[in-house]
Formats: C-alpha cells, sequence, structure tokens
C-alpha cells in the first residue's frame, strides 16, 4: 500500500521530532506520519491533521465531528500548514480559516476552504 505524507497539527512535533519523522518547512506544530494510519484519535480535539497527498485538512472541531478540506488556500495555492484553536492557518500571506465550517476568518483570501470527504467509522477516518 502507498504511503502517504501527513502534516499533523498538534503537541506531537516534538516527539515526531525526536522520532526522525519528517516535519514541514513551518513546522512549530506540525510533523508528518502516514495517511492510511490516520484514525481518530491522531486528530486533536480544536485541531487537526494537515495531509500532504490527497492535499486535505482533516480536523475535529468537537469530540467526534470530524471535518475535512481541501488544503489549498484558495487565495494563491499555497497549502495551509497549521491548525489550533479549530482555526487553519495559511503559512504564505496569513489567511486563516474555521476548521468547524472552512470559512474565511482573516484574509487575504475571500474564499472559504472547501469540504473534502471524510467518513469516521468506529476510530476509523477515510477522506479524500
Ligand atoms: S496563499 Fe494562503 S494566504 Fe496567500
Amino acid at each position: 500500500m502507498k504511503r502517504r505524507d501527513v502534516l499533523k497539527a498538534g503537541a506531537v512535533t516534538g516527539a515526531l521530532a525526536v522520532t526522525g519523522v519528517g516535519v514541514s518547512a513551518c513546522a512549530s506544530e506540525t510533523a508528518s506520519m502516514s495517511a492510511e494510519s490516520i484514525t481518530l484519535a491522531d486528530i486533536p480535539v480544536g485541531g487537526g491533521v494537515v495531509v500532504s497527498e490527497p492535499p486535505v485538512v482533516l480536523t475535529q472541531p468537537t469530540a467526534e465531528a470530524v471535518k475535512a478540506f481541501t488544503s489549498i488556500c484558495p487565495h494563491q495555492g499555497c497549502k495551509v500548514n497549521n491548525v489550533s484553536d479549530n482555526q487553519i492557518f495559511c503559512p504564505c500571506h496569513g489567511s486563516i480559516f474555521s476548521g468547524i465550517d472552512g470559512s474565511v476568518i482573516q484574509g487575504p483570501a475571500t474564499e472559504g476552504l472547501a469540504a473534502a470527504s471524510v467518513t469516521v467509522s468506529g476510530n476509523d477516518v477515510s477522506f479524500g
């Protein structure tokens, strides 16, 4: 099975740095993992996981309520790289999106992140 890179936002950065797992350039709160291994427990409540391929950001605004959006910023196409406090951050020009519905909280983006499909079955999370 093909492994896909995932950037996970949350408090695991330190642990992943120790294990040598890849970390993005704006890695203050991100780390990578296989998309196939994402479980509900991997998505912090109020935080999220940024998947490199497919380009999706998964959030969990409240316990067991998982949302998925494209991780491609509608402003100029950068990938969002961080999720905290139910907000999704684009590193390029500072746009901030809601982790609840993908809407714009702060520009320059004028459009929100498009919703993506996600299914949660027990602890398994499927998306695309
Ligand atoms: S590309 Fe995201 S804010 Fe500009």
